[in-house]
């Protein structure tokens, strides 16, 4: 029974647009946060953490358009791959885009927990697990399915719940926002959940348990923080910002970063993005009133959530004010209109 997931969405809103890490400064200061190094990424630092191992089988969790999968590969790091995704449309490029790598492609619904083949020796979660609503049945069904030296990798959001962000890291992202010239300033809106529930209902629903559900069951290896909380909220999606000269990129690029290795410093709970890397952990898997409880806590949160219009937690403080405030506007705007008309 996987009860009421988010799966009615248009899954290609997730190659468009601008990412903090469509930048090469952004990618290579992530490289740091993670490997130490700006020209090491996330793969040749995992390479060399797991010793130079090359994997049998990997399942990609949520593989989109199989752009992980063929970077594993076309390295050395994996033989086989299997991916695993929702959106026909998406599983369709990564076939086409695979050509003759070892790769094979799966329709399904994460939350069913029902992987296909099976003697995986990896899984990869490359920002996929955000979008899992019964985390604790797929994370409890991945120690099952890996083998006691097998390696679950984690490249993903594990930020505030749909992105509602703390009062604090959404006055601090306003702050250094203005400091910029006008003409590259992030338009700052506040996530609207409603909105978002319309958009792209699975987005986010329980990043904020990725880490806490994965250490129920997962031992964990490395785990590196990759920070975000400035960064992200005035790069991701900023047109200006974009559309700016590169001296003028390049100077606040490295502002806007060092802004946010310090937050990342002095808040280091605020992290938004995490590389983990872990190992099942058999003993878990076996006791059984502990699981029990977990399963109905689950189905519980979510039972709750359905009757709840979809809502999980109460809103954030600056969530209400600013809801309350749009809504004021919108009722002005209305009463204006109706007015001239
Ligand atoms: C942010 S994208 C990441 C895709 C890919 N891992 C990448 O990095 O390019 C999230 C992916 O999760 C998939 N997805 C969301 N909910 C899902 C579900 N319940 N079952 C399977 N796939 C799902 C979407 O179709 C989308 O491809």
């Amino acid at each position: 029974m996987t009860g009421e997931v988010y799966l009615d969405y248009d899954s290609s809103v997730y190659y468009h647009g601008i990412y903090w890490n469509s930048y090469d400064y952004v990618v290579r200061e992530l490289n740091r946060r993670i490997s130490g190094d700006h020209e090491t990424p996330w793969t040749e630092h995992f390479r060399k953490t797991v010793g130079g191992r090359v994997f049998k089988k990997a399942l990609i969790l949520n593989c989109g358009n199989g752009w992980v999968e063929r970077d594993l590969l076309q390295r050395g790091l994996i033989a086989e791959a299997v991916g695993v995704d929702y959106a026909d449309s998406l599983l369709e490029e990564a076939r086409a885009a695979a050509g003759d790598l070892p790769a094979r492609y799966y329709q399904l619904d994460t939350n069913t927990a029902a992987f296909p083949e099976g003697d995986y020796d990896l899984v990869v979660n490359f920002a996929a697990a955000h979008h899992i609503t019964y985390i604790d049945r797929v994370f409890r069904k991945l120690a099952e399915l890996l083998p006691e030296d097998g390696y679950f990798v984690n490249y993903d959001y594990v930020g505030p719940h749909r992105n509602q962000y703390s009062t604090q890291q959404w006055l601090a992202a306003l702050a250094l926002n203005a400091r910029l010239p006008a003409h590259m300033r992030q338009v700052m809106r506040y996530p609207y959940l409603l909105t978002m529930k319309l958009t792209d209902p699975s987005e986010a629903v329980h990043s904020e348990l990725v880490i806490s559900v994965m250490k129920r069951y997962f031992r964990i290896v490395d785990h590196k923080h990759m920070g975000g909380a400035l960064g992200y909220l005035i790069l991701t999606h900023n047109d200006r910002f974009w559309n700016a000269k590169p001296e003028e990129q390049a100077h606040w690029l490295k502002i806007i970063m060092d802004a946010d290795a310090d937050y990342l410093r002095r808040h280091p709970g605020s992290s938004m993005f995490d590389y983990i890397l872990a190992q099942p952990d058999k003993h878990s898997l076996e006791r059984t009133a502990q699981l029990e409880a977990w399963t109905r806590e689950e189905e519980t949160r979510e039972a709750t959530a359905r009757r709840n219009n979809g809502l999980y937690y109460r809103q954030t403080l600056y969530a209400v004010v600013f809801y309350q405030l749009m809504s004021v506007v919108g009722m002005i705007k209305r009463r204006l209109l109706r007015h001239n008309s």
